[in-house]
């Protein structure tokens, strides 16, 4: 398994390019099954998990080309909608295959999605959805067979506000039969995205970003061409690297509103953020702040995805930093890791206490998940000698060219398989 190895102590400047969004690319590949016609993604990022995306496409019969940052699908000649275990166990987001499936072709057979080991990450919210528009759900044996006529639109209130349940009901239902009425729908950004393309292709969602969706099915959608959105989570995984090494950097085209949350909690370690369009600059104080308690949450609340981000840069603040998980159940699996590096980290259940420390020290640690292995490159960017972040297999389903964006800022940094 491949490894960084990360010299720390530099300071970096410069301008990083964002990638595109995964948590939008993927939803939207799996989208154009239930487009029917050709499609062409732009600014579709490099990763592991887009691969992943493509095989399953593959698999279905779908023509794909991947082109730099081009992908095109063409869905019109699908062949199968029966995903098997191995390719949905590649990733979690596999699971929005279903929505795209039954729209297009009423049947579906797919098993329990794979990804990160963050939690128990049930999926009963998708498919109860799924029966509440008329489809037909059997389990037998780790077989899920979901088969319908013609989805029928309904009113589904969501217990949880959850983002693969609310992309798999607009995709299930974006061709249905009647009008079907999101509440407590997730409002990321990445929920909008997703509207916006499948709109792009004749859909008629609205409400998308807040808390009522409403898709009026339509009785077949056209091609289109999309960009996807900037991707938050690696904005903020640039701006926490420049936090914790005391630095200045400009992240090129992110959308500042997305980053609201994580912004404020950089502003209140001390760090001056300017934006620009589509530019933003972080400017770190030489000794960070504790921020005040974090609070993941539901989008516009402070994202999951970002805690071990964040948690990896307020090690080394001045202060003491309480973190709260409330989305996931084993999110913290980064602390053991970052413990053996000298941060002063104690959890108890979903509460984290991390007491800043002047420094650490670079040794052998493993990327237990994506968002844990970033933590971990960001903590060797500022450790004393060299850290060898292992598995970064994980690191690879979402972050495109990491070493060489963080190399071109003046970070020592390298990549050995
Ligand atoms: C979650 C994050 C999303 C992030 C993604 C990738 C939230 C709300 N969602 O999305 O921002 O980009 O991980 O890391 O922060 N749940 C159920 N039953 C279900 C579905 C979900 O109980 O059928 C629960 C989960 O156990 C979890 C919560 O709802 O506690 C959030 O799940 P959900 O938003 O569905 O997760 P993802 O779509 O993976």
């Amino acid at each position: 398994m491949g490894q960084y190895i990360i010299e720390g102590g530099n300071r970096l400047n410069g301008q990083v390019r964002v990638q595109g969004a995964k948590n939008s690319a993927l939803p939207i590949l799996a989208a154009a099954v239930a487009v029917g016609k050709p499609c062409l993604i732009h600014n579709c990022p490099d990763l592991s998990d887009i691969d992943a995306t493509i095989k399953i496409l593959r698999s279905l019969g779908c023509r794909v080309v991947k082109n730099g940052d081009m992908v095109s699908v063409d869905s019109t000649g699908l062949t199968s909608n029966v995903i098997s275990e191995c390719l949905m166990r590649e990733m979690r987001s596999s699971i929005i295959f279903m929505g795209a499936l039954i729209s297009r072709t009423g049947e579906a057979e797919i098993t329990a999605p794979g990804g990160c080991d963050i939690g128990l990450r049930p999926f009963d919210l998708h498919l109860s959805a799924m029966k509440k528009l008329g489809v037909n759900v059997s389990e037998k044996r780790g077989k899920i067979r979901c088969t319908c006529k013609r989805v029928r639109g309904g009113r589904i209130t969501l217990s949880f506000p959850s983002v693969g349940a609310t992309e798999n009901i607009i995709l299930a239902s974006v061709r249905a039969a009647g009008t079907t009425v999101i509440i407590n729908a997730a409002r990321e950004p990445e929920i909008a995205d997703l509207a916006y393309f499948l709109n792009s292709c004749g859909a008629r969602i609205s409400g998308a970003g807040e808390s009522v969706i409403t898709v009026e099915g339509v009785d077949a959608l056209h091609s289109s061409q999309y960009a996807i959105m900037p991707d938050r989570i690696a904005a903020c995984t640039y701006m926490a690297a420049a936090a914790i090494t005391g630095s200045s950097i400009i992240a090129d085209g992110v959308v500042l509103s997305h980053l609201a949350p994580v912004a404020g909690c950089f502003e209140q370690m001390g760090c001056r953020i300017e934006s620009s369009g589509n530019k933003l600059r972080l400017t770190a104080p030489e000794r960070l702040k504790s921020p005040e308690t974090v609070r993941t949450m539901p989008y516009p609340g402070f994202p999951t995805d970002c805690q071990a981000i964040i948690m990896s840069t307020v090690s080394v603040a001045q202060g003491t930093t309480i973190v709260c998980e409330n989305i996931f159940e084993n999110r913290f699996k980064h602390v053991a890791e970052l413990n053996r590096m000298g941060t002063d980290i104690k959890v108890h259940d979903k509460i984290a206490v991390i007491n800043g420390v002047k420094s650490l020290q670079g040794t052998a640690v493993n990327a237990t998940d994506l968002r844990a292995g970033a933590a971990l490159v960001l903590a060797g960017l500022c450790a004393e000698g060299t850290t060898y972040v292992r598995d970064i297999h994980y690191i690879d389903r979402g972050y495109d060219s990491f070493a060489e964006n963080l190399t071109a800022l003046g970070a020592v940094i390298k990549r050995k398989d």
